[in-house]
């Protein structure tokens, strides 16, 4: 009997599996209440005295062994088990990769980015922290000027010389100082003003300053420029310069887009009249370019405003601005399918 107990130790110790349910086989066969060492431990009792020591210790031995392999075995295929979860089945559909969307002011402003650099331009950027002679003196509002109250400038705490830019006309001064003409240059960025913040205006908002100088520069080369952009942008190429007074300009003017009175929302948008405002423009005042250190002589050249968010506004249907800043999710997914 003791061979025979010997012969299964053997077994036990080189019986291998692949599933689990042959482990639990191996385990009942075994370790199992009628399994084979139970009915050894049953057979104890018949073994003659000089002969239980071994016995005992063969039996002993056995359920080490079965008991072992159950062990080894379950911990083998639970680690298979681990490296196919990982991976998964190779033969699965891929997960949907999530994509983002731009937003619609980068939307816009990368638009009106290619608009102009499809014509020689090309884009320069400033701090949105100013200093007073960049944002004001510079573009000639020194202090006290009254139009400097055309912008509710918010000052950083007590010292009067540092403001967020009210505008982005403070790149145009940027440029120029450290660039001789000719000049062809756009500057987007965030501006900001002491506004109540409503469905129409925020205490920050984006603007694309645009700024071309060189010799024999014209009002007509303006008006041409502006009536390409709102041609390639709006489709609209029917625009009006109405005059206007900008400290940094003369003559100065704003600029409208002949936007149509064909459906309800025209009306709307028009204010009934056809007409939309999209920003201010003109020739760049002589003081501003010698500020810069360009010969106003020599040089003569022309700038101009625009306002982003009102155009994404109007491009994308959006009915409040304070949505382009809320950050909500519904709201910016919607634009995953734009530029
Ligand atoms: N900076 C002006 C504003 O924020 C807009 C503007 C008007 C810019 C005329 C210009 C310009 O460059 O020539 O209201």
């Amino acid at each position: 009997m003791i061979d025979k107990i010997k012969e299964l130790i053997a077994e036990a110790e080189a019986f291998t599996a692949q599933t689990k349910e042959e482990v639990e086989a191996f385990r009942i066969q075994y370790l199992g209440k009628k399994g084979l060492l139970n009915q050894y431990f049953a057979e104890f009792k018949n073994v003659a005295n000089e002969q239980k020591k071994e016995f005992g210790q063969a039996v002993n031995t056995l359920k080490k062994a079965a008991e072992d392999k159950v062990n080894t075995l379950k911990e083998e295929l639970e680690s298979k088990e681990e490296v196919k979860g990982v991976y998964g089945d190779l033969s699965r559909p891929g997960e949907p990769v999530n994509l983002g969307a731009r937003h619609p002011i980068s939307i816009v402003k990368n638009q009106i980015i290619d608009i102009f650099s499809n014509i020689g331009f090309n884009v320069s950027e400033g701090p949105e922290i100013e200093d007073d002679w960049h944002n004001f003196t510079a573009l000639n509002l020194p202090e006290y000027h009254p139009a400097r109250d055309m912008q509710d400038t918010f000052f950083i705490q007590t010292n009067p010389d540092v403001l967020l830019r009210t505008h982005t006309s403070s790149v145009q001064v940027r440029y120029m100082e450290k660039n001789q003409p000719p000049i062809r240059t756009i500057s987007p960025g965030r501006v900001y003003r002491n506004e109540a913040i409503s469905a129409r205006s925020h205490c920050f908002f984006h603007q694309i300053e645009g700024l071309y100088i060189d010799k024999e520069v014209s009002f007509a080369d303006l008006k041409q420029t502006l009536q390409y952009f709102t041609t390639q942008l709006f489709g609209k190429s029917k625009i009006r310069l109405r005059p206007s007074y900008f400290p940094f300009t003369e003559p100065s003017a704003e600029i409208d887009v002949y936007w149509g009175l064909e459906t309800e929302s025209d009306y709307r948008i028009t204010k009934g009249t056809g007409w939309l405002e999209i920003g201010g423009c003109g020739m760049v005042d002589p003081n501003v370019l010698e500020n810069c250190k360009i010969d106003s002589k020599e040089y003569s050249g022309f700038a101009f405003g625009v306002g982003i968010d009102r155009i994404a506004m109007l491009l994308h249907q959006i009915n409040d601005i304070r949505l382009l800043s809320e950050n909500d999710v519904r709201f910016l997914e919607q634009f995953k399918s734009a530029l």
